[in-house]
């Protein structure tokens, strides 16, 4: 699918683009307008007129105001890992990549805060404070290539959530360039702020349509000396779902619990030729469960409680990660499932939320689903968090955005997850393939109270525009 609102743009439009930014960073070529015409979304794609590559928060505002004055819809982009078509340019105009504003500014040890601009890749920011012995711990799947700005964008998570908290937990302050062009920092570098309206967590998740973040403040923690890893087999899939809030409830806070359907596991080991772990015919889904501390006796006493306690539940034979480099291979398999899934097929994902303990309800639900609409499914995610993602099949129906099918079929699952007390997003965001949905978790006065905020921050709506909601 594909689409493109054409004649937003004209030469004398790039010309003053140009003027801002340099010839070298304007770009209206081919191989570029279909580079940036995806994301990680379905198989969607839409091509923006131009793309522009600012590399500082004074020019992304002279862009925004020659924007604002000519009504150009303008798309911002992090490293395109979205799954959600925040990144999209559904609308054509502007394509702005943050890309060339790649440097930590600093880290901050003497108050555990690291300053960094938009472009730098999640894990490279990591590593770089793993070095002072600190630690950032949202860690989405894609933190290999995904933006630090696009993570704020759509308050990303990631398996460490669970124990650390996402993206917002960790966000003091930010750099923001309006619409408008007017340029402003949302709050102070401080833990604590009771100063008036939280500027800072209204842009946090905010998909890029309340402005473009230019500088970013976190905070960080003092990184953990151990962790301990171990992958349990479950005969049955609901069992796995019910194990998860048993663990909590017996006292335990993992430092990740993850879910991986069976299939989930074998469509990834052949995709990047891993046998690190043996596939049991019986085994119907996997927890990966870690443990994360200063004190390995006491996380060794962890790991043997949880096992113990999983004996009640009808499990085949724990594999304990031993080290470093089976760890790797492991959490390897476990981040590249949505890719390795997407690429036999099931390109339509999902990014339900549910309390913890309703996780065997949503997995049933979701199932009964596949079977009454004749839809293949592959279920993996944050189960920590109750926060399932859904990888759906159907010969056809490439695409959930557009399609009234499978919108109908979605509409029902979001039914059960809404009846379950969730919400339809968990760490993706609503963009553009959610925005059909968010009726069935708001109240009007929600969505109202939303595009309030955003006629306030955008009068002219020219930032990611259609995102969201449409105005
Ligand atoms: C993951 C991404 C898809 O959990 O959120 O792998
Ligand atoms: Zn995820």
């Amino acid at each position: 699918m594909g689409a493109t609102v054409q004649g937003t743009i004209s030469t004398e439009h790039i010309g003053l683009f140009k003027n801002v930014i340099g010839e070298a960073f304007v770009f209206t070529d081919e191989e570029s307008i279909q580079h940036y015409s995806h994301d990680e979304t379905e198989n969607l794609q839409y091509f923006p007129e131009v793309i522009l590559k600012p590399g500082t928060a004074q020019e992304i505002s002279e862009i925004l105001k020659i924007c604002n004055q000519y009504n150009i819809p303008v798309t911002p982009r992090g490293g395109g890992t979205g799954l959600s078509g925040g990144a999209l340019a559904h609308l054509g105009g502007v394509l702005l990549s943050v890309e060339r504003m790649n440097s930590i500014i600093e880290i901050d040890e003497r108050n555990l805060q690291v300053t960094t601009e938009p472009g730098v890749i999640t894990e490279v920011l990591q590593d770089a404070v793993k070095e002072k012995k600190l630690f950032y711990p949202p860690d989405p799947s894609s933190r290999g290539s995904c933006f630090i700005g696009g993570n704020i964008a759509e308050n990303s998570g990631g398996p460490k959530a669970v124990k650390y908290g996402v993206v917002k937990d960790y966000v003091l302050n930010l750099e923001v360039v309006l619409p408008t062009g007017e340029i402003i920092w949302t709050g102070s570098n401080v833990l604590k702020n009771s100063t008036g309206y939280n500027l800072t967590q209204l842009v946090v998740g905010s998909e890029g349509t309340l402005g473009i973040v230019t500088k970013i403040v976190l905070k960080l923690i003092p990184l953990p000396e151990f962790d301990l890893l171990m992958l349990v087999p479950f005969k049955n899939l609901e069992q796995a779902g019910e194990a998860v809030s048993a663990i909590f409830r017996a006292g335990f806070v993992p430092s990740a619990m993850e879910l991986m359907e069976i299939d989930s596991l074998k469509i990834v080991s052949g995709f990047v030729d891993s046998t690190a772990v043996s596939i049991t015919d019986d085994t119907a889904a996997h927890l990966i469960i870690e443990v994360d501390g200063s004190n390995l006796d006491v996380l060794m006493q962890e790991m043997e409680a949880i096992g113990n306690l999983l004996t009640q539940y009808d499990i085949g034979e724990i594999y304990f990660a031993d080290d470093a480099q089976q760890k790797a291979e492991l959490w390897k398999l476990r981040r590249r499932v949505a890719e390795a899934v997407k690429m036999i097929g099931y390109t339509i994902e999902e990014d339900t939320v549910v309390p913890r303990a309703e996780l065997p309800a949503l997995i049933r639900g979701v199932k009964m689903l596949g079977k009454k609409y004749d839809f293949e499914v592959v279920c993996y995610g944050h189960a920590g968090d109750g926060n399932l993602h859904i990888r759906i099949r159907k010969e056809g129906i490439p695409n959930s955005y557009g399609n009234q099918e499978m919108n109908n079929i979605l509409r029902e699952l979001f039914g059960i997850v809404k009846d379950l007390g969730g919400t339809i997003s968990g760490e993706h965001g609503i963009g553009l393939i959610q925005k059909g949905f968010t009726d069935i978790v708001f109240q009007e006065s929600n969505l109202r109270l939303m595009r309030e905020i955003k006629k306030a921050f955008d009068p002219k709506n020219i930032l990611n525009p259609g995102k969201i909601f449409d105005i």
